[in-house]
């Protein structure tokens, strides 16, 4: 569970992160807020502790604590962030200075730190602000970079306060194993769309959550990602790659093109097994009682990638079953010949498709079977990656 020191200056972007400090509430993080007594003259500390629910430390020396803050709070945090990190405060933190609650505890703290630099164009091409963040970086900070746009004083440039999503992103790539790191993963998500007609179309309940999660959680491990997918209405992960498909056959295209550059594929789309044998120009009008819709077989994607891939390429398959769970899995992943399946029972309302939630289980090619009870999808997803790292391992 990250333990962050969110450490807010007096950059008008200090604003954005109020939002930062609401997803870190959703995401069940712990936060202690810092604020420098510039930052507190553009958001109020009050709006700080209202979204968070969290303790916003703004004076070194209130002894009301009945702590030494900077030193106490340097030892509790596992990451601290500087976000937005004024040209002031970089300055400051670059050569050691220690004269407020954020630069005393920035000085004190060791453990991983990411500095958000935010401000105008003109401050942040100046070359000595430059070298204060060059010096930041060589003394082990992670600052990011900021966005070019328009900026708030109206000026264009390099400067902009970056996406939130991106240093939520950053935090947890920083506090995990980094374990995949130049690791390739191929991931399919999502489900396929078969056109009936112009308007209409044969589709199934799966919204691509598992599979955008299996993406998110590789990413942050240090793999590099493609996720290919189906209509879903899911953003993109941070960093992840993404290639957009409608039908079983352009996902079939898609993989068939990309699977040579991956190590590691993991197909959790939910691909059509049939699609209409033709698909009319014109939309179908109401005038008959009944109507039968033709339908013929898909291309099994999943068997074809088993059967071409590589030697040294790992290929995990999802089955989503509605009974006899484990026994249509097992079928499923000796046929396709896969290294890993997971296994997932959609009959239940609280978990599988489109639901955040999940249980699954894991059958592997040494006859290893692994259950992981109900939990959040983005818990699988983790569980999903120990599993196959530990199982590409034993099988290279
Ligand atoms: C309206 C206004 C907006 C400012 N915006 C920024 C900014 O976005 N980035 C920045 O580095 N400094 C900005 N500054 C300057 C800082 O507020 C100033 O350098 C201050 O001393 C920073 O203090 P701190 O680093 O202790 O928070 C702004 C100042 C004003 C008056």
């Amino acid at each position: 569970m990250p333990k962050i020191l969110l450490c807010v200056t007096g950059g008008i972007a200090a604003y954005k992160v109020i939002d930062l400090v609401s997803s870190m509430r959703k995401r069940g993080d712990e936060v202690r807020i810092l604020m420098t007594e510039s930052a507190t003259r553009f958001v109020s500390p009050i709006s700080f502790s209202s979204v968070g629910a969290f303790p916003v430390y703004t004076d070194a020396f209130d002894v009301n604590n009945g702590m030494i803050l900077h030193t106490t709070l340097s030892l509790w945090g596992n990451i601290l962030v500087v976000a937005p990190m004024t040209a002031n405060t970089a300055a400051k933190i670059a050569n050691g200075i220690a004269d407020n609650l954020v630069t005393m505890a920035a000085l004190a703290f060791k453990g991983p730190k990411i500095g958000v630099p935010s401000m105008n164009v003109r401050m942040y091409e100046n070359p000595i602000t430059v070298e204060n963040l060059l010096k930041l970086s060589k003394s082990g900070w992670h600052i990011l970079e900021p966005a070019t746009g328009h900026l708030a004083d109206g000026e264009y440039g390099k400067g902009r306060y970056p996406d939130n999503e991106q240093i939520l992103f950053e935090i947890d790539r920083l506090l995990g194993p980094n374990d995949y790191k130049d690791v390739n993963v191929l991931v399919t998500a999502g489900p396929t769309r078969e056109p009936i007609d112009p308007v209409r179309y044969i589709t199934n309940r799966s919204s691509g959550k598992m599979g955008y999660e299996i993406a998110k959680a590789a990413k942050i491990r240090g793999a590099n990602v493609i996720l290919i997918s189906g209509p879903a209405a899911l953003s993109v992960p941070y960093g992840v790659e993404r290639q957009n498909v409608q039908t079983a056959e352009e996902m079939r295209n898609a993989v068939l093109e990309r699977m040579n550059w991956a190590d590691i594929i993991i197909m959790a789309a939910a691909v059509a097994d049939y699609k209409p044998s033709a698909v009319l120009n014109q939309k179908i009008k109401k005038r008959v009682d009944e109507m039968d819709i033709h339908l013929v077989k898909t291309k099994d994607i999943l068997e074809e990638v088993s059967r071409i891939r590589k030697p040294n390429q790992f290929v995990v398959g999802f089955a989503a079953e509605t009974e006899n769970l484990l026994e249509n899995a097992r079928y499923k992943m000796e046929s396709k010949k896969l290294d890993m399946i997971v296994a997932n029972d959609v009959s239940h309302s609280n978990v599988g498709f489109d639901s955040s939630y999940n249980e699954v289980t894991i059958l592997c090619g040494n006859n290893d079977v692994i259950h992981i009870e109900r939990n959040k999808k983005s818990y699988i997803a983790q569980n999903i990656l120990d599993i196959i790292k530990s199982h590409r391992v034993k099988l290279a």
